[in-house]
């Protein structure tokens, strides 16, 4: 098959075109190049997409898109509107993050944002315009799939969330945990490519959320440490109340016990229903082997990021206890 991808020298985009080179497809990447490069035996289209120029490229089968932003999508979906569209969203286009095994048949969207905002200055501003995004996608293009990630974990992920925990499981001592309780979700995004390809060549429709099977926190922090050391640690499981008046952050950056969404409105934010993505083709590899690769790249990658509280940091709120 010829694979346009739309990015291709970050994280998942990059994965994406990995995998599509390995199984022999002829994949062009189409972005400015200025995030890295791109694989191996994919080629590389210079493309700035804010420009509104949109070079010579036709002849694809299908096409992957990660973009946040509507005028982006919306002018590559007129230039390729013969093709199968794969489109990234997220999880973040859900209105309702209450109940725990939602699925996009049961959950609700927030409303779209069709005009560009700039989210790195106006976050909350992302699953809007990711709305917009799907529905240009899905009214414009010939036949379309949408992929909504939850977290995606694993080597290259620029954000360092998942990337704390291999790291300090790795090392001694008792470790500060949020509640054991917490239902937590990730996806490798090695696994997440591989569907994301499959979904090309299968030319998959619908809509579909890219999550990993949800697990207590309790057992994906085992499963963590059975990746990076030999034994299970000993887990200091605290309230978020404790946390909270520790100052330690949820989610991620700096102070943060990253992967943790505290309070009761956003528990079923990492508890969605794996089922439908399962039946739709997707296989998951086990969080250890995740564990173990990320660590073992952040190790080999001088610029590899890791978020969270320092080693001070978590033993100063360690004898707070
Ligand atoms: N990380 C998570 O946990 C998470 C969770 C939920 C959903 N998602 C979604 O998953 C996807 C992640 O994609 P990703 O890892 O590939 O990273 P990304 O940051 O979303 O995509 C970046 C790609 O787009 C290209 N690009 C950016 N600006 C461009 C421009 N003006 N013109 C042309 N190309 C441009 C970049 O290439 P150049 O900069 O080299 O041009 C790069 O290859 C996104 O859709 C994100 O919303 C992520």
């Amino acid at each position: 098959m010829r694979i346009l991808v739309l990015g291709g020298t970050v994280f998942l985009s990059r994965a994406v075109a990995v995998e599509a080179v390995a199984r022999g497809h002829d994949v062009v990447c189409a972005c400015r190049g200025t995030s890295g490069r791109v694989p191996d035996g994919a080629e590389h289209v210079v493309l700035d997409r804010t420009t509104g120029d949109w070079p010579a490229l036709s002849g694809f089968d299908a096409v992957v898109d990660v973009s946040r932003t509507p005028s982006h999508v919306r002018s590559a979906v007129a230039a390729l509107p013969e093709a199968h569209w794969v489109f990234v969203s997220t999880c973040s286009v859900y209105a309702d993050h209450r109940a725990l095994g939602g699925t996009p048949a049961t959950t609700p969207l927030i409303d779209a944002i069709t005009e560009d905002v700039d989210w790195t200055s106006s976050p909350e501003a992302y699953g809007g315009m990711k709305v917009a995004c799907e529905q240009i996608v899905q009214d414009g293009a010939a036949t379309s799939a949408v992929v909504r990630p939850g977290l995606i974990a694993g080597p290259g992920d620029p954000t360092g969330r998942f990337t704390y925990w291999p790291v300090r499981l790795a090392e001694p001592g008792p470790v500060l945990a949020p509640p054991a309780d917490d239902v937590v979700q990730t996806i490798d995004v090695r696994d997440l490519a591989a569907w994301v390809v499959h979904a090309a060549e299968t030319r998959l429709e619908g809509v579909y959320d890219g999550v990993g099977a949800a697990t207590l926190r309790a057992d994906f922090l085992a499963e963590v440490a059975r990746g990076v050391a030999d034994t299970v640690p000993d887990f200091a499981w605290s309230s978020e109340e404790f946390l909270a008046t520790h100052e330690v952050a949820a989610w991620h950056g700096p102070r943060s016990l990253p992967v943790w969404v505290p309070g009761k409105d956003d528990r079923g934010f990492m508890a969605h229903d794996v089922a439908p993505s399962l039946a739709a083709g997707l296989r998951l590899r086990p969080l250890a082997d995740t564990a173990r690769d990320t660590l073992a790249w952040v190790r080999s990658d001088p610029d590899a990021v890791v978020t969270g509280l320092t080693v001070d940091e978590e033993r100063a709120v360690l004898a707070a206890r």
